[in-house]
């Protein structure tokens, strides 16, 4: 009651600063993404004074406790269950606990595809106050190496198909005393350690929060991997307070708990793991989830499941596409489409052919301080002001010099912020409720991203490397990326 209060309350108050701009045309989207993303404010506040400290984790137990029998991930012929997953996971963390001896603080990294295994070993590593790095499973030799290495992992899980990639770099990881596991029942190579075997012979009993009493909402989550335009990748922290920020993205974009996602997106990027998964499980919505992405079966399977929501990159929706028109095209119940990347041909090429969907574009880096919602469905854009935002962060778009590579100064030698219309840098500023956690073991990538002195001496931005653009009415447009070496 005293929330409902509450809440009335602030929509009044959301009401009153819109008022003077009811003329313009996307008052009510704006006031309605105001007021929940004020839902989202409190919600987080409360989350972060919680004693003891309420991790998504925690989120996922009480889904757990109010829908036992809910389905949770449905995958090939099989699903599971809400309660069946977090068994699965008990398992899986007993098994790691008795059988790799790890604890508290522990890093373990995943390498495994989409499968129903990569969400028990999250769920079963959270339970045990672990930090999971989720790996690219399509890397190999080198680039494998270079990514297990960022964060000093002493442990790796590989999913049973990618043994021989395993055996490639077993020889340096023995010799740095990583205990390696595979998801299978057996395995003879020397030096790789069978896990399904001991997990089926484990309890599923739960597992006491007093294994994970340490871990805050600073504590980091998770390693999720970025490739910049330039070098290797890197390793970019996501701790529990980033965890929960973007699990909110799927209420923001109206995510209801009836509604069915469909995951195809890889679950080590931030897109399927921190808005897709992570959203799921805020939301306590079930999940379709695919080992990849098929443009030929993609429909099918949305009518097949009765998926409500999918989520995309650009691409994914330019391969639906261009396959050859059916007559049933619009023959599905999907009805909100999440994701990022999508050019404005494609979104009206892609309405017109599959119906009224409508598209929740965003833009916001793994890494990044700051993001944007286009809760409008204006066509081209990647999201929108709303004077929440402009409230609650400080950003700019500031006058970039693409020949020399660097910001334009002003004779006092400070940044300078574009006129509206005009494309610029965009850049966050870092402060403690857009903080940036950078990357792991990479002092030197993570001081690039970072500006200082942009408009007075001592402030701090996160440099996204994105120009962009915002017109009158406030939408941002994309215009270009910038590599991220900067002179
Ligand atoms: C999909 O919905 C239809 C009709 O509402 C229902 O009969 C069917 O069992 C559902 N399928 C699944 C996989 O839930």
């Amino acid at each position: 009651m005293i929330t409902y209060i509450l809440y009335t309350a602030l929509a009044g108050l959301a009401l009153l600063v819109l008022l003077p701009r009811l003329k313009t045309r996307y008052f009510f989207q704006d006031l309605s993404f105001a007021i929940s993303s004020i839902k989202i404010a409190i919600s987080l506040n409360t989350i972060k004074k919680r004693k003891p400290f309420y991790s998504i984790l925690d989120g996922f137990l009480d889904k757990v406790a109010k829908h036992p029998h809910k389905k949770f991930i449905i995958f090939e012929e099989s699903s599971y269950t809400y309660s069946q997953a977090d068994k699965e996971s008990n398992k899986v963390a007993r098994a790691l606990s008795t059988h790799a001896g790890l604890k508290e603080g522990d890093t373990v990294a995943l390498f495994l595809g989409n499968e129903p295994h990569f969400v028990w070993l999250w769920l079963a590593l959270t339970k045990l106050g672990c930090i999971s790095s989720l790996l690219n499973c399509n890397i190999r030799s080198k680039s494998l190496m270079h990514c297990f290495s960022c964060c000093d992992a002493k442990f790796l899980v590989a999913g049973a198909d990618l043994k021989q990639a395993v055996e490639e770099v077993l020889p340096t990881l023995t010799e740095q005393g990583v205990r390696v596991f595979i998801l299978s029942e057996h395995c003879e190579v020397e030096g790789i350690e069978s896990l399904s075997d001991k997990v089926q012979l484990t309890s599923d009993q739960p597992l006491s929060p007093q294994l994970r009493a340490n871990v805050n909402i600073k504590s980091p989550a998770l390693y999720i991997y970025t490739s910049g335009t330039t070098g290797l990748p890197k390793a970019a922290v996501i701790d529990h307070e980033k965890l929960w920020m973007a699990s909110f993205f799927q209420s923001i974009a109206a995510v209801r708990s009836d509604d069915v996602l469909f995951m195809y997106l890889p679950l080590y990027h931030s897109s399927g793991f921190l808005i897709g998964l992570c959203g799921a499980i805020e939301r306590g919505i079930t999940v379709v989830l695919t080992r990849k992405f098929s443009a030929s079966n993609f429909w099918n399977d949305c009518r097949k499941y009765n998926v409500t929501v999918i989520q995309y990159i650009g691409e994914i929706m330019r391969y639906l596409c261009n396959t050859p028109k059916r007559d049933n095209d619009k023959d599905h119940k999907v009805r909100l489409a999440l994701g990022n990347g999508l050019r404005s041909d494609t979104w009206e090429d892609f309405l017109q052919r599959y119906g009224d969907i409508c598209i929740c574009e965003c833009y916001g880096a793994t890494e990044g301080n700051v993001g944007f919602v286009n809760y409008c469905g204006k066509v081209g854009a990647i999201g929108k002001e709303n004077f929440l935002h402009k409230m609650g962060y400080k950003y700019a778009l500031i006058k970039y010099d693409t020949e020399k590579e660097e910001p334009v100064k002003n004779s006092k030698g400070f940044c300078i912020e574009v006129p509206k219309g005009e494309t610029g840098l965009f850049v966050g500023k870092i402060e403690k409720r857009a903080p940036f956690g950078g990357y792991a073991k990479n002092h030197q990538q993570t001081e690039k991203k970072k500006l200082r002195d942009v408009f007075v001496k001592g402030d701090l931005y996160f440099n996204s490397g994105d120009l962009l653009k915002i017109d009158k009415e406030g939408f941002l447009f994309f215009q270009d990326r910038i590599g991220d070496t900067f002179r």
